[in-house]
Order: structure tokens, then sequence, then C-alpha cells
């Protein structure tokens, strides 16, 4: 079901109004639906019933701690790349046995963080990884339970720049290499060894790449076991795209994507771990933004915005689309017009789209970009000392601002002018 629908000519938000949010908030703004989370959240957790299993929502789509909160209250576990990420967790009060830490290069002082507070597994991605991570938890007198991220070599048919799963990409061990792998694991004191991890890329709007990777890490996990290591744990990554043309797009349910995981490794009765990321929160998110002007250039209309490319970054970084909806319904019927929309920052990339039809719009109509809610705010910048974007959370007909626009005064405070200049 979709929360962000018009309901007398206006869209909304649940229950709330985005005229009456720009009004509060100002544009540019990102606004979330707390029941689309929940509901995106409780898709994986169903579709993973038929065993042990643990949704660990990727906080790199969103961190914002008021999504994790009403995640973790759900129930989820997280899935973190970083030592910040780790310390956001445990600030919106996720147990560290509920904290999946994975990412390439982890640092001493994360790995000693992720220790200390109590982490449900390192995900290692590498010997050098692997042997500093057993380093530390010596030192700290510890036993951390670790996996190997496996790279399974399957393409994922996904944008170059988010697929990670083929041997050149920089993720993991080669799954021919991981009995090796395994071996010093277990050799290493301070290192549990408790399962295999893979991960292969984002945005698959198809369920055959899982398929291959996850049928690889079954075999794999099987071979484990012979060679006497304790696999209880598949963490199976993220992953699952979203339809973000929506008149053109159908990628696959979760409830497919659970079954597929039955398919493949429900054999092996290991608990179950996922990452999905874009899939709970992309569709959960959009973002506002008001029309500044409307300029007629030579061959082409330019429809110009007061978002820009630091506030969303993904059309200009992965040529990504987005829906734009304005939030004063058209009439139906209402002619369109081909415009390009960009926003106000001093470069061409800051281009959202080039030559797409739009209802029609004049200056102070409010848009939104629909499937925002996934790396848009998190991918945010202060290019040109734009203020940072605030976000907005809706539950039902309540909306709270979760993350201020920060003043000019803040921005410029944060800045140094050494006492020689
Ligand atoms: N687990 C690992 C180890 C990952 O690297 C990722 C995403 C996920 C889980 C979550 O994947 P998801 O379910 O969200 O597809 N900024 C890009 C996406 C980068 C994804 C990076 N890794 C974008 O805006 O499309």
């Amino acid at each position: 079901m979709d929360h962000f629908i018009h309901r007398d000519g206006v869209l909304h938000a649940e229950d709330v109004s985005l005229r009456e949010i720009a009004a509060a908030v100002g544009t540019p703004a990102y606004v979330y639906s707390t029941a689309t989370l929940l509901r995106h959240y409780a898709l994986f957790d169903e579709a993973l019933a038929w065993g042990p299993h643990l949704v660990c929502y990727a906080m790199k789509a969103n961190s914002n701690q008021a999504v994790i909160r009403t995640l973790a209250d759900a129930g989820a576990g997280m899935d973190v790349v970083s030592g910040g990420e780790y310390a956001r967790a445990k600030a919106a009060g996720v147990p560290g046995d509920r904290i999946v830490f994975s990412g390439v290069g982890k640092t001493v002082e994360e790995m000693r963080a992720a220790i200390d507070g109590g982490v449900r597994q390192v995900n290692i991605e590498s010997e050098p990884e692997m042997e500093r991570l057993g380093a530390v938890a010596r030192g700290l007198g510890a036993t951390v339970p670790v996996t190997v991220r496996v790279n399974p070599d399957v393409d994922a048919g996904t944008h170059e720049k988010i697929s990670t799963g083929r041997k050149e990409n920089k993720f993991g061990v080669p799954i021919g290499r991981a009995r090796q792998v395994y071996a010093e694991a277990a050799a290493t004191p301070g290192l549990k060894v408790v399962g295999v991890d893979v991960h292969i890329g984002s945005q698959l709007t198809d369920l055959a790449p899982f398929e291959l990777a996850y049928r690889k890490v079954a075999d794999l996990a099987a071979a484990l076991r012979d060679d006497g290591h304790a696999i209880d744990r598949l963490d199976l990554g993220g992953g699952l795209g979203i339809p973000y043309e929506r008149s053109n797009e159908v990628p696959p349910l979760p409830s497919d994507y659970g079954e597929l995981i039955r398919r493949t490794v429900g054999h092996l009765g290991c608990e179950v771990e996922i990452e999905p990321g874009r899939l709970i929160a992309g569709n959960a998110g959009i973002l506002l933004s008001e029309v500044l002007y409307l300029k007629s250039g030579e061959g082409r209309d330019f429809l110009i915005l007061d978002a820009a490319m630091n506030d969303l970054i993904r059309p200009a970084m992965y040529g990504a689309w987005h829906d734009i909806v304005p939030v004063g319904e058209a009439e139906p019927g209402a002619a369109r017009r081909v415009v390009d929309v960009v926003g106000p920052v001093c470069e061409s990339g800051d281009t959202f789209t080039k030559e797409r039809a739009l209802p029609p719009l004049s200056p102070g109509d409010l848009v939104a970009f629909r499937s925002a809610g996934a790396y848009g705010a998190v991918m945010s910048s202060e290019y040109n000392t734009r203020p940072l974007v605030p976000e907005v959370l809706v539950k039902g007909v309540r909306f709270a601002v979760i993350r201020p626009r920060p003043g000019y005064e803040e921005i410029i405070a944060r800045d140094i002018i050494p006492e020689w200049l």
C-alpha cells in the first residue's frame, strides 16, 4: 500500500498534507512514512518466517535515529559499516547482539568499539583484516563471532557503481579461497567462526543472480561443515531492488525472495540474516521541493527547483530515475510540458532529469521526488553552503522534525580560522 497519495487534490504522507509540512519546515525537506517503513520490514520478516532469521536493516540507506528506532522497536537488527553507524545504532537503543558489522576497511578503533559494546558478528572481508581483528579481540580478552564475506563472482546485473559480487570488485574474499581463509580464521585465537556472509550488489531487479550466489554459498557452507567449522548462520546481504519508475518497473517481491532463500539454503538449517536497506527505506520517503522558476532556454525549458544535487545526489551520481510528482494534483488530462528539472547548484551535473514530461507547474508549486527515502538524506552534503536538508517523520496524523535544517551561523561556526590568520 502506498502511503504517499493525493487526497482532496493534495499529496499526503499518511494523514499529513505535504503542504502543511512545507509550511512548517520549509523546503527542500525529506519526509518519511512510518507505516511504509514498518510494512517493508514486516514483508521481509514474514518472507523468512519459515525458519530462524534476523532482518538486519542496512543503516547506510537511512541512518536517522528516529528511523533506526522505529525499525529496531519492530524487532529489526542493524547492519552497520562504520564506527559511526555502530554508535548511531547503539544510541538508538539497538542491543549489540542485534548489530552486524560489515565493511571492507574496519579500523582498530571501530573493531574495539564493536567488541566493547557488543556485536552479533563481524563480517570479515580480507585476511589482513582477519588478523587485525583477532589481535584486537585478544587485546581485549574477548572472542568475537565472525563470518567471512565471500565474493561469489556473480554479476548482479545492476549499476556498476553498486555491484559488489564480481571478482573485480573490492569486496569479500574470492569464494575459491574461502576454505583456506576459514581454516586460518578457526586457527586465530580471539575469533569464533559462526557462519558465511555474502552481498552481491544493490538495486537488483531480477532474482537470478541471488539464486546463483546463494547456491554457491550453500555448497560452500556444506564444505565448511565437512572441514569441521560450525556454520550456523548465513548472512545473505541486501540488494533487493525497488520500482523507481512506477509506470514500468515491477521488481520481485520480498515473499519471492524469501522463497528463493528457502529453496537455495533452507536445507542447511542455518539461521538466516539479510541486510536490506533500500527496499525498507526507499519508498518510505520523498524529497519535497518548491519550484523556483520556469526558464525557457533555447530548444528546451528548465524547471528550477530549490532542491539540488547536494540534497539528492542519486541522479547525478548514478543517472538514477526518481518519479517527480506535483503535490497539488494535476487536472485529469492537463497538457504535460517537457522540461529539464534542475537545481540551483553551479554545475551542469545538478540535473535531476532531462526532457521529462510533467504536468503544468509554476513558481511556488511543490513537487515530491518519490523513492528518495534510501540513499537520499544520508548522501546529502552542504556543497555550495546549502544547509543540510532537514528530515521529517510522519506517523498517522503526526509529524516531527527528526533532523533540523542548520542555520548559516551553525555551518560557519564549524570552520576554525587559525590564530595566525
Ligand atoms: N549490505 C551490504 C554489505 C551493502 O554493501 C549494502 C549496500 C547493503 C547491505 C544494502 O543494500 P540495499 O538492500 O540497500 O540494496 N548509494 C547507492 C547504493 C549503495 C549500496 C551500497 N551497499 C544508491 O543510491 O543507489
